[in-house]
């Protein structure tokens, strides 16, 4: 009998991989909480005091997810000195995609013309931009690819019921983008990502789907709209994203006080409170921007990390916790040493 080859395991050569370019697309046009009274039955005492949120952008009518994608896009590519051709993968993160199929990426590699990039998309609502990184982390770290792209792209003012008050105040369009790349220090320190599909009917488009394709009624109903039991999606996104920003930490080998800036999803001021009171981080370290932009799911987690470090809150050492939370349910939290 031929003895069976030994297999020694080569030692994992580690790798750090970091953000090297950040980019961001607002819509120009602004929809302030005084526009939305004269739609729905509000006002913007409501709006303000329950949510944090002021104002939204929307974008124009001949914009569409893979516009403010790839604009964010190009944005990122240019901060990290590279270009379009030198990506070697755009993953988009999106629930309100261009079409069903075709991936929204591939309309935006073509934008781009990053010939050489494999292209996907992910729905993972809120959390996209870390479900992202998570799986850049691995192509990259496995020596398949270099350069990825990663996008959150969301156009809801296309989604949402503009009769429907308990949901259209909450939402507004944008588009955030980063290139992941290994580093050599620094970089993603951990990660964590988690899902509770039997919550999944609490924040849905119900219509348009396999299980309820459009139909006429379907229209009439306003089923392809977003529809969300908003107080339960609140009690679960504060539990969730306590406990998800505690299981980065741990897993970073960190505690709050190695943290300089806590990122959150940008959802709602109520919930970023109650959650960085459980976890014990003071306010003064958390960065929010909710009251301009209301909630862009998959957009909302990079655009407030461009903004943060533009704004100089978040430099050169220091180490951000981001955490997020959303349909599905899903969720995520990370460290990252800038
Ligand atoms: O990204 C993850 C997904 N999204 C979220 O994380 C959002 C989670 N949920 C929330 O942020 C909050 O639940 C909302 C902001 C959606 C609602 O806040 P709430 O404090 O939970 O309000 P509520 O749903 O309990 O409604 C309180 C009252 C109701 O009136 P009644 O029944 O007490 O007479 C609503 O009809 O406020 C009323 N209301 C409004 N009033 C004025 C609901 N929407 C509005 C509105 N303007 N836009």
């Amino acid at each position: 009998m031929t003895p069976k080859p030994k297999i020694t395991k080569k030692p994992k050569k580690s790798i750090n991989v970091g953000i090297i370019g950040l980019g961001a697309y607002l819509p120009s046009k602004v929809m302030t909480n005084l526009d939305l009274e004269k739609l729905v039955d509000t006002s913007d005492e409501w709006i303000r005091t329950r949510t944090g949120i002021s104002e939204r952008r929307i974008a124009c009518k001949e914009e569409m997810t893979s516009d403010l994608a790839a604009n964010a896009a190009r944005m990122a590519i240019k901060n990290a000195k590279l270009e379009p051709a030198d990506i070697d993968l755009i993953i988009l993160a999106t629930i309100t995609p261009d079409m069903l199929f075709p991936a929204t990426s591939c309309f935006v590699q073509a934008k781009l013309g990053a010939v050489n990039a494999a292209c996907f998309d992910i729905n993972a609502a809120c959390s996209g931009f870390i479900h992202e990184l998570t799986i850049a982390q691995q192509f990259i770290e496995s020596g398949m690819y270099k350069n990825i792209l990663v996008i959150g792209a969301e156009l809801l003012s296309r989604f949402v019921d503009w009769k429907d008050r308990s949901t259209c105040v909450l939402f507004g369009d944008g588009a955030g983008a980063a290139v992941i790349a290994p580093v050599k220090r620094g970089g993603l320190l951990s990660s964590y990502i988690g899902a509770d599909g039997t919550k999944s009917r609490l924040l849905m488009f119900p219509a348009g789907g396999s299980v309820t394709p459009a139909s006429h009624e379907t229209v009439t109903q306003g089923l392809h709209f977003l529809k969300m039991e908003g107080n339960e999606v609140f009690k679960n996104a504060v539990r969730v994203m306590t406990n998800a920003s505690a299981q980065a930490l741990s897993r970073a080998g960190l505690t709050t006080e190695d943290i300089d800036c806590v990122i959150p999803h940008q959802a709602n001021i109520r919930i970023i409170e109650a959650v960085i009171q459980r976890v014990g981080i003071p306010a003064e370290k958390v960065f929010v921007n909710v009251e301009k932009y209301g909630n862009m799911s998959a957009a909302s987690a990079i655009v407030a990390l461009f903004e943060a470090v533009k704004e100089g809150r978040v430099k050169k050492g220091d180490k951000v916790l981001m955490v997020a939370f959303g349909s599905g349910f899903v969720w995520g939290s990370c460290v990252i040493e800038w």
